[in-house]
């Protein structure tokens, strides 16, 4: 069975999603580390309550981005991790990570990429008065939002829909998404 580390900075609701049906047998890979840029991010304790290992890595810690990146690498040798899950990790990945992992990195993008990149997918596809945004699961590349797209799912922004609204049904639809390519992955 492979292992996987999950990179998240913040809330975590992915890395939820995600370690919970690696848990449950849902996934067949093991969720064995979580990897953190951000100190007092949620998800720390997210992963605590479900007995993760977790990695705090701040990059002010480091000279360079490759020293910061360097230190990650270390830590997923010494984990033996296979594959790596983006979890809202809002860094780019750079060429220590990509040189050793491409191929093997997955990220989820709240928009049907290539619409709306970058931050605030789900306001700018609100703002934009497109009738439909969604979900996109891709391969990361050194671009931003840029990588070899896996799987999208549509979501219909609705007449009278506010942002919280649409945010909540975006965010409900990468949990299933997530979980359902991840499966899919770790099938083959
Ligand atoms: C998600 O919308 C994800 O697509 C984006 O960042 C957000 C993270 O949310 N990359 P959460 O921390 O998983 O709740």
């Amino acid at each position: 069975m492979k292992n996987i580390a999950i990179f998240a900075s913040g809330n975590g609701s992915n890395f939820e999603a995600v370690a919970l049906a690696c848990k449950n047998g849902e996934i067949n890979a093991r969720a064995v580390l979580l990897i953190c840029d951000k100190p007092d991010a949620v998800v720390i304790k997210r992963a605590k309550n479900l007995n993760i290992p977790v990695f705090v890595c701040s990059p002010a810690a480091f000279p360079t981005r490759a020293a910061h990146e360097g230190h990650i690498l270390d830590a997923l040798d010494d984990t033996g991790i296979d594959f790596i899950v983006l979890a809202g990790y809002m860094r780019i990945i750079g060429k220590p990570i990509l040189d050793e992992y491409e191929g093997r990195i997955v990220n989820i993008h709240p928009s049907l990429l290539p619409a709306f990149p970058g931050l605030d997918a789900i306001k700018k596809a609100f703002e934009s008065g497109v009738s439909q945004t969604g979900v996109t699961v891709h391969y990361v590349d050194a671009g931003v939002d840029t990588g070899p797209i896996i799987a999208q799912k549509p979501v219909d922004i609705l007449p009278g829909d506010t942002l919280e609204n649409l945010e909540a049904r975006v965010h409900e639809t990468e949990h299933r998404l997530y979980v359902s390519v991840l499966r899919e992955i770790f099938a083959l």
